[in-house]
């Protein structure tokens, strides 16, 4: 499947991009793993503008970037004209202006491109993550590290526990799974459940779910999205009790099973604390794949504006 000029020039959500378009961008971050080297063709500039925090995808997209070659423009949102009311898309349009090729963007909106693609960039945007939106980088490192174990999706069945309604990581990997042909299931509290992704897979006991499992896709809770009296409500050893990745539950799980995380991971709350390196463990595989992942991102964009 061809990716459309859109898709080529911008990734901002995945479902911009259909299974054949992933698997091929899975497929080139395994060669950029098993070594690929590719040469710009002119020298090419990025600019990650973060304005929620981040610790992976901000160093991981730099490093991708480096690895490629690119230079890249420092950008701090905490001291950025953003204090003087400057706004997203006039942000953009500066580094645009400025010369720079791609712009790699989290935001804490939900859907925060939607007013920076009515307007004609020259510059190629990816979208970081936007508030409990879309992660489309990580769900793609994500589908990397389960391709890695299991070489296909069609009827491995993947449980996604936790908190699903404030996670855009729940989104793009529950849509893409069900794309790439896996079965999707959920488990967590049922109050942060989410039921417009009940056509990707059902609700279930996470107890009664577990042993059938190929992939126990774990998600952080997300204080940040969470009301102060909701946070205030929350008990973490109870979370843990009730949905978190125990060691007794982990001796219920497949052998192969793998599990996965996007990290940060709250260790003893999501899993207990001497799981995060166990062998069923991929979160740091994951961190590592995310790296590869990004650099076959950042290709197509550059690929597209012939610096590639
Ligand atoms: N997984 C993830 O997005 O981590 P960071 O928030 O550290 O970037």
């Amino acid at each position: 499947m061809m990716m459309t000029e859109r898709t080529q020039h911008n990734l901002l959500t995945i479902d911009q991009l259909e299974s054949g378009d992933a698997l091929d961008l899975i497929h080139e971050a395994q060669a950029f793993k098993a070594g690929k080297q590719v040469q710009l063709l002119k020298p090419a500039y990025a600019i990650n503008l973060f304005f929620e925090d981040s610790t992976r995808t901000k160093t991981s997209f730099q490093m991708a970037e480096k690895k490629l070659g690119m230079h890249v423009l420092d950008f701090n949102g905490a001291t950025s004209s953003v204090s003087k009311g400057e706004s997203l898309y006039d942000t953009v349009k500066t580094v645009d202006s400025i010369g720079a090729n791609v712009a790699v963007i989290r935001h804490p909106r939900t859907e925060y491109y939607r007013q920076l693609v009515k307007h004609n960039l020259k510059i190629g945007l990816i979208n970081a993550g936007d508030g409990a939106g879309q992660h489309p980088s990580q769900c793609l490192l994500d589908m990397m590290t389960i391709l890695e174990q299991f070489q296909c999706f069609h009827d491995l069945k993947v449980l996604i526990i936790g908190d699903i309604v404030h996670s855009r990581v729940a989104r793009s990997n529950a849509e893409m799974l069900w794309r790439l042909g896996a079965q999707v299931y959920f488990a967590g509290p049922k109050e942060w459940a989410d039921p417009t992704l009940a056509k990707y897979g059902q609700f279930g006991d996470f107890d009664a779910l577990l042993p059938q499992m190929d992939v126990i896709n774990l998600l952080r809770v997300q204080h940040e999205r969470i009301t102060d009296l909701n946070n205030a409500k929350f008990d973490a050893s109870t979370y843990h009790e009730q949905y978190g990745l125990t060691k007794q539950r982990a001796e219920r799980m497949k052998a192969r099973a793998i599990v996965l995380h996007p990290a940060p991971v709250n260790r003893g709350v999501e899993i207990d604390d001497e799981l995060v390196e166990s062998p069923h463990s991929r979160i740091f595989t994951q961190m590592q794949n995310g790296v590869f992942v990004r650099m076959a991102i950042i290709s197509r964009l550059l690929r597209f504006q012939n610096l590639l």
